[in-house]
């Protein structure tokens, strides 16, 4: 007889399913609570912002490391898997790079100095890193006011993947981007790209589709199809920031249409055939929601303010505790 699972990470194991949040260095660092949660219902972390260009890079040339260190020990203490978070993106870029005016070669040679150090430094420790973060808009044309647009146009997007694979030929590499969960023209756009890099043989080896939908968002079979059409061409596909907002002021209707909602988006990501599905944090107390809504939406995530499952967290418990009685 199996024991019964009572927390997400023991109910994914058994499904052979990563099931990940964001890490926040700030709220590990100040709250004793946040750890202990963590490490009991996730095998798996994505740093939410100290691994991000501006954080490892502060000054040309300058690499600090120290406050991602403190993640990657706590990762490997409780055994949890590693998804880096992101060498290449528009936004959070050290102001001496997003300032610099750089030509085409130095941007590469930025580009590459950057790519290679940090992927060598957490080579065998990082699972996958999301090499290239949102390099498209909305509409599907590249995001031309990107800083390494301007510097480079597309040539960074192939060169950083070259560059992570030649200094950690074992991390999986991943395209990461939003708004890409149903069929349109940015998904397109992404399937293009990706597909004419596989066949050059640039090493891409998986999509983060971000999933931040609010739970207006009925997800429905669209949804596996987009992420099948993936997986068709051969990629691992990650869920990497999954949350969902619920409009202020929260109802009890909402959080139980959430708990619905969380079931259903993990169960067509399942049947999809996605192997990670990272929460863009797991308590309500800490969530980028609130403040970027600006106070239009909260309660977004699976725990509460005080560490204590919502709805939302028993119905995913749930379907990935029938999802594993089905696999027996
Ligand atoms: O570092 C400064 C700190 O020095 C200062 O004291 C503090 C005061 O507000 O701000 C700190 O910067 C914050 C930064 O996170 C680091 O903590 C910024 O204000 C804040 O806007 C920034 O937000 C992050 C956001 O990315 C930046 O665009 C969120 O925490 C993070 O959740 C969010 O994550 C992104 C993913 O990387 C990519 N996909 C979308 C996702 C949500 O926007």
């Amino acid at each position: 007889m199996t024991a019964v699972a009572t927390t997400l990470r023991a109910a994914a194991e058994r499904i052979g399913l990563r099931i990940g949040s964001a890490f926040s260095f700030p709220a590990y660092n100040e709250d004793s609570r946040y750890a202990a949660v963590l490490a009991r219902e996730f095998n798996c972390v994505t740093a939410e912002n100290e691994m991000k260009p501006m954080f490892l890079q502060p000054e040309r040339g300058r690499f600090d490391f120290s406050t991602a260190e403190r993640l990657l020990d706590f990762a490997g203490e409780q055994d949890m898997a590693v998804r880096g978070h992101t060498l290449v993106w528009h936004n959070q870029m050290p102001l001496w790079l997003r300032q610099g005016g750089f030509s085409r070669l130095v941007a590469l040679e930025i580009l590459r100095d950057h790519v290679q150090q940090v992927c060598a430094h957490f080579r065998g420790r990082v699972w996958c890193w999301d090499v290239v973060n949102e390099a498209l808009n909305d509409d599907g044309g590249w995001r031309e006011k990107s800083p390494w647009f301007q510097m480079t146009q597309t040539e960074y997007i192939e060169r950083a993947f070259v560059w992570a694979h030649e200094a950690d030929p074992e991390a999986l590499l991943f395209y990461n981007d939003y708004g890409m969960e149903l069929a349109g023209a940015k998904g397109d756009a992404c399937y293009r790209m990706l597909r004419d890099f596989l066949d050059r043989g640039v090493p891409v080896h998986g999509v983060g589709f971000q999933g931040h939908l609010g739970v207006e968002n009925r997800l429905d079979d669209a949804f596996a199809n987009q992420l099948r059409r993936f997986r068709d061409l051969g990629l691992a596909v990650h869920i990497t920031e999954m949350d969902m907002g619920l409009p202020c002021p929260v109802t009890d209707e909402a959080r139980q249409q959430q708990a619905e909602e969380y079931a259903r988006r993990f169960r067509l990501a399942l049947a999809a055939g996605v192997s990670a599905i990272v929460l863009w944090g797991f308590t309500d107390r800490y969530s980028w929601v609130p403040s970027f809504s600006k106070g239009a939406y909260d309660e977004a995530l699976l725990f509460d303010r005080e560490y204590q499952p919502k709805p939302a967290w028993q119905s995913v418990l749930n379907l990935l505790k029938e999802a594993g009685a089905r696999s027996e």
